[in-house]
């Protein structure tokens, strides 16, 4: 429906979709959506997008990198990670990924489970070590709620470094529990004042 979808888009300081989304959609829809957010950031919303890449929902990897490398054209801040961009792009290092999506988007994160997530901002790489958590329960949820806690300090105006200790902190403690969900409560703590 292009046009709940368009009054939804209206006046948000940030919008965020991911390449699961563009995974579920039939090709038009595709397109209906992303002229959608293209024109929501052409009025001056934010736009964040993590390609999460999921092999079994695309009909192909050429597909899944079409729609993904049109998607980065319409964001601000890419939140991809290391291991799907791997497979995707055939990416061999994080900062290969860090560069190659560094030249689509000017702000991008590249997570990496236990390890550092890369940041790259206007060409400069800066790694941002993840919390140690010595025996992660469940990490269902892990790159959603690092996403979260990253998208979140950067609205309130936190640096790229910042929102992903910030980000990293938020989700060591989503890693800690069973299920995608911790506690708001322990999410707040995380996140830091
Ligand atoms: N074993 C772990 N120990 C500590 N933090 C983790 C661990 N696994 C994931 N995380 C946190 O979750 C974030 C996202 O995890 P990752 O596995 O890269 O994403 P996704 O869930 O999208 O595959 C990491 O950047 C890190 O902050
Ligand atoms: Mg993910």
């Amino acid at each position: 429906d292009p046009g709940a979808l368009a009054k939804s888009l209206e006046n948000q300081a940030l919008v965020y979709f991911s390449g699961i989304t563009l995974a579920i959609l039939e090709e038009a829809s595709r397109k209906t959506l992303l002229n959608a957010v293209a024109k929501a950031r052409a009025a001056g919303s934010r736009v964040a997008f993590d390609p999460n890449y999921r092999p079994l929902l695309w009909r192909s990897r050429e597909e899944a990198q079409a729609a993904i490398t049109e998607a980065l054209a319409v964001t601000d801040i890419a939140l991809p990670t290391f291991p799907d961009e791997q497979m995707l792009f055939g990416d061999a290092t994080p900062q290969v990924t860090a560069g190659r999506l560094g030249r689509l988007v000017g702000e991008v994160v590249v997570k990496n489970g236990e390890d550092a997530a890369l940041i790259a901002v206007k060409g400069a790489f800066q790694p941002v070590p993840a919390v140690h958590v010595a025996t992660p329960v469940d990490t269902t949820g892990a790159g959603d709620s690092f996403n979260g806690g990253y998208l979140a300090a950067r609205l309130a105006g936190h640096a790229p470094a910042d929102a992903a200790l910030r980000a990293h902190r938020v989700a060591a403690a989503v890693v800690q529990v069973r299920g995608a969900l911790a506690p708001f409560e322990t999410l707040r703590a995380a996140f830091g004042n």
